[in-house]
């Protein structure tokens, strides 16, 4: 994989000052279910549900490309920094497989779903060591390293912890993926739960200088997230906002930030008319927004019943639900 390493310094090199950008506009949904039910203290001792892979071609179909599948660390590597469950890697990766085949030009993000923890210690901040986070990274590298349609999504929503040396772990992390021969798409996770509206004033300023040691930074995409209730928790049914004004400045940020790139990894709302208002006009944003803005994947579907607060699983029947035919289906790429 050197070589393509090599082709790849070239590449950004000489596209980097045209401000070319190498990933197409992006947009589908979070299909969830191996990460039931990890708590935000990174606690797990649930059971895995696997997201329906009838979804992939349901959505995809529809205009979808992008597919994030979310799993609890401690379902990857049973003991903290050990070797993968081939058992469990096999079940997931059938799962990524199928949404990769599901289009010729699908993604997918391969989501580590801990809340930057292990059973409530918070990665290199007196918890996990950053080996042993890097661990399940350099595992994952090996095995989709070379697939550049798989993006490595390497923590949801690190939060109350401390920032600048959270981002000295996410470099950390960058290089041995890079040192594991891995050419992909990384998303760098900030704090505050992934917060699009912190990211300017807390992680962001940090995370702009991690380096990628494949050169330029067009390989490192920020990873945000935004909801659109009153509390921003995406747990309630009703919404407040078209967070218009927390993504224009995120990409005012960017843009005077080296002209840098983020996903909207998650984001939703539920079945009602405010929803179906905020959240389409939101996703308009978005799309009107790229390329710093890639794209989005709306939480969420998989084995999420179709009665969840903030369902777009479609039902029974094969038809979607409103809010994904009014909200997101028109602004799927
Ligand atoms: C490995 O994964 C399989 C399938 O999910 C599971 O049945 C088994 O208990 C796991 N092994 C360990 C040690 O957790
Ligand atoms: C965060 O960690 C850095 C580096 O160890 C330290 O200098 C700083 O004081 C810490 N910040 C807070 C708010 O504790
Ligand atoms: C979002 O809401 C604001 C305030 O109501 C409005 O001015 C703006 O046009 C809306 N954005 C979109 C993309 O519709
Ligand atoms: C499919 O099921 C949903 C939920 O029960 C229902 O609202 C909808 O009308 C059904 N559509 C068709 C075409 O049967």
């Amino acid at each position: 994989m050197k070589y393509s390493t090599f082709a790849l310094t070239v590449l950004s090199t000489v596209l980097a000052p045209l401000g070319v950008t190498g990933i197409s506009r992006l947009g589908g949904v979070n299909t969830a279910g191996y990460d039931f039910s990890v708590s935000t203290s990174g606690d797990y001792s649930g059971t895995p549900s696997t997201p329906p892979s009838s979804q992939y071609a349901h959505f995809e179909g529809e205009g979808a490309n992008l597919f994030r599948i979310p799993f609890a660390w401690q379902l990857m590597t049973p003991t903290l920094g050990g070797t993968i469950n081939s058992t469990f890697f096999n079940e997931y990766d059938a799962t990524v497989q199928a949404a990769l085949n599901s289009g010729s030009n699908v993604y997918v993000i391969v989501d580590l779903h801990n809340y930057a923890r292990w059973n409530g210690d918070i990665i290199g901040q007196g918890g996990p060591t950053n080996a042993q986070f890097a661990s399940i990274w350099t595992q994952l590298a090996d095995q989709y390293g070379s697939n550049d349609q798989i993006i490595f999504g390497i923590m949801n929503e690190p939060h109350d912890l401390n920032v600048t040396e959270w981002v000295a772990t996410v470099q950390y992390v960058v290089n041995e993926i890079r040192n594991a021969g891995a050419t992909n798409y990384l998303l760098l996770p900030g704090s505050s739960y992934s917060s699009a509206e912190t990211f300017p004033t807390e992680a962001g300023p940090y995370l702009v200088d991690v380096t990628d040691p494949l050169g330029g930074t067009d390989y490192l995409l920020f990873d945000v997230h935004k909801y659109l209730d009153s509390d921003n928790s995406g747990t309630h049914a009703t919404c407040v906002t078209n967070n218009t004004e927390v993504l224009e400045t995120l990409v005012t940020f960017l843009q005077n930030n080296g002209n840098r790139q983020a996903i909207l990894s998650e984001t939703g709302g539920g079945e009602t008319s405010s929803c179906e208002t905020y959240l389409g006009e939101e996703l308009a944003y978005v799309k009107s927004a790229y390329p710093n803005l890639v794209g989005f994947s709306v939480w969420a579907a998989g084995a999420f019943d179709t009665s969840y607060v903030l369902s777009v699983t479609p039902y029974s029947n094969g038809t979607d639900q409103p809010l994904w035919i009014d909200a997101v289906e028109p602004y799927l790429p």
